[in-house]
Parts: C-alpha cells; structure tokens; sequence
C-alpha cells in the first residue's frame, strides 16, 4: 500500500499516480512510472536558505568573482587522489562505481583509514563484524584508523544522516546506493526512486553541512551504474573501478568531475592486503612472455597524461560452419569488426572464413582510436604466424580506406616506449607540414597506409616468407 507521501510519477509526461503500473496511462509509455516522495516542503526551504533566505540574489561581474580555493582532504592513496584532481572536496558527493567484487568496499575502508580524520562508514551490505574482518586484513585495526573510522551497518538514509550530523565526521561512505533506502518510499532497495530519493538527500546533507559524501554504486552487464541514468548527472564525480576480477590490477578514472580533469587514471594493484598503488604502471599491463610471439602488439597508449603501454593479442584460426565468431574484450567489438573488413579489403588480409579473438592483456578496457593499428597488425600477425619485433611498438587510427590517422601526443608516448626499452615505432605518416617525431634510441617507421604497416611489420627482411624470425630488423 502506498504512503500518502509517495507518488507514481511517469518519467515520460510528468502525471502522478497513486499505484504502480507498467503503462502509463495518460501517455501511455511503458515502465516509466518511478516511485517519488511529494511533498518534502523542508528541502525546498533549506535549499531557498543556502542562496540568502529567501532575498533577491545579486550577480556578480565575472572579474570580481574570487579565485575559488577548493580545500581538498587527501585520501592517502596518491594515485586516487590524482584521479579526484587532488583527494576530495568538502560537500561534494563522489560516485564510486564497478562490477561486484572488483575491490570498492576495500579501496573505501582504505580511503576511510587514509584521510585521517573521524569517517561514518555506512553499510547495508555487510554487518559491522564483517568490516571488521577487511580492516584486520587490510591492518587497520592497531593505530588512528580503529579510533577514527566509525562503521554503522544500516541502509536507512534517514538514520544514516542522523549518525553522521551527530558524528560530525570529514566524509560519509555509504556502502552502497544501491542498498539504501528512505522511509517514505515502498519500493524495494535498489529500485529507481529508492536510488534516486537517497542520492537526492544525501547531496542535501553534503551541500548543507560540508561533508564529503562517498556513494559507491554497482555496475550492470552492459557497464552502466545501476539505477538511474539521473543519478550520474547529480553527483560532483562519477569514479569507475575497472579491471578483471581474477587479475590483481585495478584502474580507477572519473568518468566526470566538477573538480578535476576526468583524463587521469589510477592504478592499483590488489593483493592478499588490500589495495597497493602501482607508482610506475606504463608497463603493469604487458604479459610476461620472453620470446615475441605472433599475434602480441604492444601499443604506447595514453590515458589522460599518462602513457600506458598496453599489449593487444589476437589469435585468428579457420572457422567452423556458419558465421565466423568476432570476438573482443578490453576492445570494442564493433571496431574490430571493422578492422577486419579493412584488412580484408584494403591490406589483401582475408580473415572471412576465421574466427577472429582479440584482447588486451591484464584486464584493461581501452577506447582509444589509435589502438586500430595495434590491433589490425596483431590480426595479421596472427594470420600469417609471423611475430613483430619484440622490441617494437604500434600506435594509429586506420580509416576506411585503409589510410592511417595520427593520434595525439605521439611524441610522449614514443619517448615512454623508449624509456622502458623499446627501439622502434610503427606510427601514422605525419600530415603535410608536421615533422616526424624524433625520438633517441628509437628508430620511426612512418606510414602511410594498412598496407604498408603490415608491409613493414611482417615482411621477412630477406624476402622469404613463412620463417619465424621476427620482421622489421631494418
Ligand atoms: P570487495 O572490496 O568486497 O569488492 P566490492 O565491494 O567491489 O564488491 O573486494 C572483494 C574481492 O577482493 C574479494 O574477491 C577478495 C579480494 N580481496 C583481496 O584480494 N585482498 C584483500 O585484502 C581484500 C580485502 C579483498
Ligand atoms: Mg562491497
């Protein structure tokens, strides 16, 4: 039975009703009716009150605006701060999201432990004595953490904010949106307008008392947070864990931030303690294998300033009966898919009667353009069973035609490779007017087309095709 003070709003036209149905009636639009608290008449008032009670609010000229000092309150793990643009903003609210069991319960007891100061753990996922099993295996019992950290196992917004206005603490993790409630709705836990009401009120506390604000949020198959797409465009930061769950790394980015860039990458790698930074990761993501083998590319890719060399590996065989399997993890499915037509049509590399699987090794997801090369060479590669130059790297767009595009910041991410042992670069010929680059240590092979790349990477030095000696010794 619905309470007096919820609704049945339709999402689509706006008309309320007082029970749930899956058409709306006026509009008649399906599933869009969402549970919703009417009349809250105390939020409206605390928000009037926070532009000046209720009085007329005056422009200011943008030049005499002050230089906003945004106080930050640092987590302790350096590599997420980066991430945060500088650890987090008092009043803001932080979405922590990924997949069930990728590692946000542990990484937030750490940041919890990290910022030193007195943090509400809120969570309705765990008892309190579970907690505490992490935070001995994490070794935070001993020290400031067991004193600072106050864990409430309870999934109810309202008591939740209670807690916390009497604690006062520098931050609130709730642990997670998804299990959190408000008393006024009936909808189950984890239903939209339990997702969104909670959100709504724990932004209120937040902006209202200057408390950092922690929500982590799961993530569904299809890689989204789950709940409403809403929830996303409310928060100050949205942070996704990433990574495979059977594999130690972890990459953490934001997806958006009000107060930093949302270019920069943490890593982290999870181990029998918790989460460890990795402090040089351009090279946590290549496999470990001492020969160069044929279908492994290794990219210099660039995750916000950060070079990151990724190794591509792809593995193509004959084809049963029907259609041949296109398979990608870490890569889009739909762009390789592409890459094998242009190969096909472009590069004279037929790969219509194989099954084709590529992947990036270590569990990371790349979307960059510039990865299309990496991962057409290492098709060929694996095609024609020919390794590239173990010492090599791989990075461009490739277009329709089969023409190659230039990716940016290509000087960096060559001088990185460099850096960490690499001596060659296949690259995209620099257009009219830019010079190549000029790396030390590193010999440049610039080129213009699929073809040539393929050319360059798998011709055999001597003109015998078929041996197994690495191309490209030029
Ligand atoms: P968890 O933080 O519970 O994930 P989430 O909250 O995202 O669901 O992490 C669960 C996994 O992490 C679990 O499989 C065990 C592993 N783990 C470690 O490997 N080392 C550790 O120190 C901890 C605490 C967890
Ligand atoms: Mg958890």
């Amino acid at each position: 039975m619905a309470k007096s003070t919820s609704r049945y709003i339709c999402q689509s036209c706006g008309d309320a009703f007082l029970r749930w149905e899956g058409q709306c009636r006026s509009c008649a639009a399906w599933n869009s009716l969402v549970e919703t608290v009417v009349s809250e008449p105390s939020r409206r008032r605390r928000s009037r009150e926070a532009v000046g009670g209720g009085a007329a609010s005056t422009p200011v000229a943008l030049a005499d605006i002050g230089e906003a000092d945004v106080p930050r309150l640092p987590t302790g793990l350096g590599e997420l701060d980066r991430v945060l643009g500088g650890g987090l903003v008092p009043g803001s609210v932080v979405l922590v999201g990924g997949e069930p069991g990728i590692g946000k319960s542990t990484l937030l007891l750490q940041v919890a432990a990290g910022l030193r100061q007195p943090v509400l753990y809120a969570t309705g996922e765990e008892s309190a004595a579970q907690v505490r099993l992490r935070a001995a295996r994490l070794d935070l019992l001993t020290n400031d953490p067991g004193r600072l950290v106050a864990v409430l196992a309870d999934h109810d917004i309202g008591r939740i904010v209670e807690a916390a206005r009497r604690q006062r603490p520098a931050a609130v993790i709730i642990d997670s949106i998804q299990t959190a409630t408000v008393d006024e709705l009936d909808g189950a836990a984890g239903s939209v307008g339990q997702v969104r009401e909670s959100t709504v009120r724990l932004m209120d506390f937040a902006k209202g008392e200057g408390i950092a604000v922690i929500l982590v949020g799961h993530v569904t198959k299809d890689g989204s947070i789950a709940g409403p797409k809403t929830l996303e465009h409310l928060v100050d930061a949205v942070v996704s864990v990433e990574g495979e769950r059977y594999a130690a790394l972890r990459l953490v980015r934001a997806a958006k931030n009000r107060f930093g860039s949302t270019e920069e990458v943490g890593v982290f790698e999870m181990g029998g303690h918790g989460l460890s930074e990795v402090v040089d990761p351009a090279r946590a993501f290549l496999a470990d294998h001492p020969e160069p083998a044929p279908g492994s590319v290794i990219a210099p890719t660039l995750e916000g300033s950060r070079p990151l060399l990724v190794e591509v590996q792809a593995l193509v065989a004959p084809a049963g009966y029907g259609t041949p399997a296109r398979k990608a993890s870490g890569l889009d499915p739909n762009r390789l898919g592409l890459l094998v037509a242009v190969l096909g049509r472009r590069a004279g590399i037929s790969l219509a009667s194989h099954d084709v699987y590529a992947n990036l090794a270590g569990g990371l997801a790349v979307g960059e353009p510039g990865l299309d090369l990496p991962v057409a060479l290492a098709l060929a590669s694996s095609l024609r069973d020919r390794p590239i130059r173990a010492d090599a790297v791989v990075i461009g767009e490739v277009g329709l035609l089969g023409e190659l595009r230039s990716v940016t910041g290509l000087e960096r991410r060559l001088r990185e490779a460099a850096r960490l042992g690499y001596g060659a670069a296949i690259v995209p010929r620099a257009g009219r007017g830019a010079r190549a680059p000029e790396v030390a240590g590193m010999h440049v092979h610039e080129v213009a087309t699929l073809r040539d790349a393929v050319e360059v990477a798998l011709a055999s030095p001597s003109g015998r095709h078929g041996e197994a000696v690495p191309a490209m010794l030029g």
